[in-house]
């Protein structure tokens, strides 16, 4: 069993304080999801794990089988198992799908020790029909004029081929029609084992329709504030976040306008 500790974490951006102590333990073979308003710091979190230059972990440890994932350089936290779903995946013209993935994969393994070509491209061919994509889309610049459920899609193939310890998926239910989302849950669903464990951000229920969470979590201010079983999500998709903040005395912060 592997687990990602995540203690005490504060994030600034740009001098601003967004995560403010958050603390989620996740262990392999457990599905957790994340919930919470808009700009409560669910994707800062993510970037935060993943080594986002921008932000910028003032306080707190993220630590992976109690190696500190902090100190590791971005490459090196992908190449220790951790991956990141992104709730906007970046174009790249001029590298190939297939390239990038079998760049990324190899990038995972000791020089010397690379994935025979012939293996790589039957079992993207295979994942790629499990998730139902368009044979071109492996030789397609990687995300370049891709839709929206096509890039989410993308991120899923990215996942079942590179098979991380840990997937943080940021809001990859967005914009996803409903066969998509259940060709995209049993890509999540098929990656559930011992070797695996994710944390899925999303605003829906519906995505845990189709994967259900051993834990659901709250964001609000920069922190978890509360963390329930699956009955959780299916409460706050009924009644929304008001009772929290009531229950827990949260007062909205007003926005500040520049004039
Ligand atoms: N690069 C940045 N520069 C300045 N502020 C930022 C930056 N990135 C994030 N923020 C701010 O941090 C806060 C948290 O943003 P974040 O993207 O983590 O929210 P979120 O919980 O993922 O929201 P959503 O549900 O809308 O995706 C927001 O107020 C946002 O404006
Ligand atoms: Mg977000």
């Amino acid at each position: 069993m592997s687990t990602l500790e995540i203690k005490d974490l504060h994030v600034e951006i740009e001098g601003k304080e967004i995560l403010k102590g958050v603390n989620l333990t996740i262990n392999t073979n457990e599905i957790h999801a994340v919930m919470g308003p808009n700009g409560t710091g669910k994707s800062t979190l993510a970037s935060a794990i993943m080594g986002h230059p921008k932000y910028e972990v003032t306080l707190g440890t993220v630590t992976l089988d109690g190696e500190d994932v902090l100190e590791m350089e971005v490459d090196e936290r992908a190449r220790a198992g951790i991956f990141l779903g992104m709730q906007y995946p970046s174009e790249i013209t001029g590298v190939t799908n297939a390239d990038f993935l079998r760049s990324a994969i190899n990038a995972q393994r000791e020089e010397g020790n690379e994935i025979p070509l012939m293996k790589f491209i039957r079992e993207m061919d295979s994942k790629m029909e499990i998730l139902e994509m368009d044979e071109d889309m492996a030789t397609r610049y990687l995300n370049e004029g891709f839709s929206g459920g096509e890039k989410k899609r993308n991120e899923i193939l990215q996942l079942t081929m590179l098979k991380p310890k840990f997937a943080i998926l940021d809001e990859i239910d967005s914009g996803l029609d409903i066969d998509a989302l259940k060709i995209v849950s049993k890509g999540i669903n098929e990656m559930r084992g011992e070797k695996f464990g994710c944390l899925i951000i999303t605003h829906y229920q519906r995505l845990l329709d189709y994967i259900t969470p051993d834990k659901v979590h709250v964001m609000m201010q920069g922190k978890v504030v509360k963390s329930g079983g699956a009955e959780l999500a299916q409460k706050l998709e009924e009644q929304g976040y008001d009772w929290i903040k009531e229950e827990l005395g949260i007062v909205d912060e007003t926005v500040e306008l520049e004039v």
